[in-house]
């Protein structure tokens, strides 16, 4: 039988308030901060001049009002990209504040950390690389450079961390775990697979990032990650029955897009 830990869980904004605004951009993690979200999710990719901007697919097509793949795209020409305007608005927002262009520009993950830094209360940030093996190392070493530059590279022993890098990849979390060891990684997993069957992580994990599929179809599965030892994450958890289920299983954090509703659900609202 499971009994639910005695914590308070961590609700995490999937790609921002992604559910109210459009994801990944300055309006979608403004709402999810006041959201009074924990933690932040974002994932990242490397424009074709280096930086590293929050986009979640390879192209930018579904998500603003340009074409291409953000590999070959420069800053400057996703900077003339409006990510806001596909996302029609529901009759019941009240706030459409994303229809702001200044708040649905392109998110560089510098600015990112800026809006985290003035937050005026913790807000952690969980930042996922999308695609890192194309760059041979290059995400990672763009992703540690900037979190030096905020201090937040190597957080003092002993101090959690509010970072926290999350991958598919178990290569790209073994060059954050090889550079950064002071940061936290998580690896994320769809399935269970033969592989990780056993409840082992890659990287020195310490920290599993689970489908919500994975704790429906396997609920035994959490118990054996948490007999050895690792929290859990579990993505993308909307429905209030999952929301329950992470209870129930003792999960350490949901990420969501819609923070403001689980929140309540929890009884944090
Ligand atoms: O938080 C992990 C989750 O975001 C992974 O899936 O496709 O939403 O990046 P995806
Ligand atoms: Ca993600």
């Amino acid at each position: 039988m499971t009994h639910a830990r005695q914590h308070t869980i961590q609700v995490v904004a999937h790609r921002g308030a992604s559910e109210d605004a459009p994801e990944h951009t300055l309006a979608a993690y403004t709402r999810a901060i006041e959201d009074g979200a924990d933690a932040l999710e974002c994932d990242v990719r490397l424009t074709a001049d280096g930086h590293l901007v929050c986009v979640h697919d390879r192209r930018v097509n579904r998500t603003s009002n340009g074409r291409g793949a953000v590999s070959t795209l420069e800053l400057a020409d996703l900077a003339q990209l409006d990510f806001g305007a596909w996302k029609g608005l529901e009759e019941s927002d009240e706030r459409p504040d994303w229809r702001d262009p200044q708040l649905t520009s392109v998110l560089t993950l510098e600015r990112l950390l800026e809006l985290v830094a003035d937050a005026g209360r913790r807000v952690e940030l969980a930042i996922e690389t999308k695609h890192p093996t194309r760059w041979a190392g290059r995400v990672e070493q763009r992703l540690i450079e900037l979190l030096d530059r905020f201090g937040l590279a190597a957080p003092p022993p002993g101090e959690p961390s509010p970072v926290r890098i999350m991958s598919f990849s178990g290569r790209s979390l073994h060059r954050v775990a090889a550079a950064a060891p002071g940061i936290p990684v998580v690896y994320l997993m769809q399935f269970v697979s033969p592989r990780n069957r056993d409840g082992r992580l890659p990287a020195g994990a310490r920290t599993a990032g689970l489908s919500i599929r994975i704790l429906r179809n396997h609920p035994g599965y959490v118990e054996r990650l948490h007999r050895a030892g690792h929290r859990i994450h579990v993505w993308t958890v909307d429905d209030p029955a999952d929301v329950e289920l992470c209870v129930r299983l003792g999960a350490e954090a949901i990420i969501t897009n819609r923070p403001k509703q689980v929140l309540a659900q929890l009884g944090r609202g």
